[in-house]
C-alpha cells in the first residue's frame, strides 16, 4: 500500500479541512477452522491478514463524518446529531452508517473526521471486508477511546449488531472480534458463547498458509447465510426437549438421534463435529502437527460441503485441485462460503508450483483464474506509526 500516496491524496478529497492526517488500518481475516459455528456458540480460530483497509484520518471539531473511498463510488456522510437511517441506495456507506448510529444509541459520543480510505482486500471475497470498515469506523469514531481488551470486546460487539440490524445481514461475531482483538503471529481461539479468547501461536515452520479466491463473488445477505442459521435453532430446540444445553456446540453426536428431519440432522451433525476438529486443531497447531493440522482442514471442507452445503462449485474445484497437489497438507474453504476464499497449507518449498497446478486445473474446471495471497498475521485494527 502506498501510504504516501494516500496522504498526499487526502487533501484533493477534503480541501476544506487543514493539517497532517493520521494512518488507521483495519485488517481482513480468515477462519483457519470453525466455520459456522460462532452463531452456534461455538469456539472458532480465526486469525487477521495482512490485507486490509487504510484510512487516512483528519478529526474534525464538528458533529460530522464524511468518508470517501478510493476504491468505490458513494461517499458517506454521517451527521452525529441527526437520525441516521439506512438507505441501500448508499451501498458500502450503510456499514459506517450503521457502526455510527449504534455508537450513539451505545451513548459513546462518536467523534467528527473526514476519512480517505483504500483497501487491498478483494471485495466480496470472504475476506470481511465488511467487518473490517465496520471495525475501523468504530475505532476511528471512539479514538482515542479505545484502549483495553474489554473496550475492543465491546466495539466487536457494536460492530456486530449494527450489521445485524442495520444492514439486515445476521452474521455472529467472529469476523468483528478477530479485527478488533487481532494479535501479531497468533490466532485467537474465542468461545462465541462466552465471548471469552485465548492467543494461540501460529508458527507454521516449513509451510505457509496461501489464500485461495475462486474469484466467485459470494454474497452474504442475498446467500442461504440466514436460511442456515434459522435451520441450526431448529436443530438446536429438537435436542433441548431432550437434553439440558444452551447452544447447539454443546451437543453431542449421540443427540442426533433428537432430530427428525434429515436436513436439520446434517447441519447439526457439522456444527458438533466442526467443534470438534476445532480442539483437535489447536493441539496440532501446538504440537506442530502440520500433517494433523492439514487433515483437520480436509474434513472440515468435507463436512460444510457435505452436510452443511455452503461449498458450491467454484469452492469445491478449488480445494479439490489443491489438495491433489504434492506439498499441500491441506485445504478448506474459509468465511461464509457459497464462493469467496478457501486456504491451504502448503510447504514453503512447494508454493510456485502449488499455484500453477491449482490455476491450471481450476481453469479447466470453471474457466476462471483464481487469485493467490501468501499472508502474514498482523496486528488488529490500530493506528500505524507512520
Ligand atoms: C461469515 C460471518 C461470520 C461466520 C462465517 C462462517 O464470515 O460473518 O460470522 O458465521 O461467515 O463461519
Amino acid at each position: 500500500m502506498d501510504i504516501p500516496e494516500l496522504k498526499n491524496s487526502f487533501h484533493e478529497y477534503f480541501p476544506d479541512t487543514p493539517g497532517d492526517p493520521e494512518i488507521f488500518f483495519a485488517p481482513g481475516r480468515i477462519n483457519l477452522i470453525g466455520e459456522h459455528i460462532d452463531y452456534n456458540g461455538g469456539k472458532v480460530l480465526p486469525c487477521t491478514i495482512s490485507r486490509g483497509i487504510y484510512a487516512c484520518v483528519l478529526f474534525r471539531d464538528d458533529r460530522m463524518i464524511n468518508i470517501h473511498s478510493l476504491d468505490q463510488d458513494h461517499r458517506a456522510h454521517i451527521p452525529l446529531d441527526r437520525k441516521i437511517t439506512y438507505d441501500q441506495a448508499l451501498g458500502w456507506a450503510n456499514y459506517p452508517m450503521g457502526v455510527i448510529d449504534r455508537l450513539i444509541r451505545d451513548n459513546n459520543s462518536p467523534k467528527g473526521f473526514d476519512a480517505l480510505i483504500t483497501s487491498d482486500l478483494p471485495e466480496g471475497s470472504g475476506l470481511s471486508s465488511s467487518a473490517a470498515l465496520e471495525v475501523l469506523c468504530a475505532y476511528c469514531a471512539m479514538y482515542p477511546k479505545i484502549s483495553s481488551d474489554k473496550d475492543r470486546v465491546y466495539m466487536a460487539q457494536a460492530c456486530q449488531q449494527a450489521e445485524n440490524t442495520f444492514v439486515h445481514v445476521n452474521c455472529g461475531i467472529m469476523d468483528q472480534a478477530c479485527i478488533a482483538l487481532g494479535k501479531k503471529d497468533h490466532a485467537i481461539s474465542l468461545d462465541t458463547h462466552t465471548l471469552e479468547y485465548r492467543y494461540i501461536p501460529v508458527s507454521l515452520g516449513q509451510a505457509h498458509l496461501v489464500i485461495m479466491n475462486s474469484m466467485h463473488a459470494r454474497k452474504l445477505s442475498g446467500s442461504a447465510y440466514n436460511t442456515r442459521r434459522i435451520e441450526c435453532e431448529e436443530a438446536l430446540n429438537h435436542i433441548k426437549t431432550h437434553r439440558d444445553i444452551q447452544t447447539l456446540c454443546e451437543a453431542k453426536c449421540d443427540d442426533l438421534v433428537y432430530i427428525p428431519d434429515k436436513t436439520l440432522k446434517k447441519r447439526a451433525r457439522h456444527a458438533i463435529t466442526e467443534q470438534q476438529r476445532v480442539y483437535s486443531s489447536i493441539e496440532m497447531l501446538k504440537r506442530n502437527d502440520l500433517a494433523g493440522f492439514g487433515h483437520l482442514l480436509n474434513a472440515s471442507h468435507l463436512s460444510l460441503k457435505e452436510d452443511f452445503e455452503v461449498t458450491g462449485e467454484y469452492l469445491d474445484a478449488l480445494v479439490d485441485e489443491a489438495i491433489k497437489v504434492d506439498g499441500c497438507l491441506g485445504a478448506r474453504m474459509t468465511g461464509a462460503g457459497f464462493g469467496g476464499c478457501a486456504i491451504a497449507l502448503v510447504q514453503k518449498e512447494a508454493i510456485e508450483g502449488f499455484k500453477a497446478e491449482v490455476t491450471k486445473g481450476y481453469r479447466e474446471k470453471t474457466c476462471k483464474t483464481p487469485e493467490f495471497y501468501v499472508c502474514t498475521i498482523p496486528d488488529g485494527v490500530c493506528r500505524l506509526e507512520i
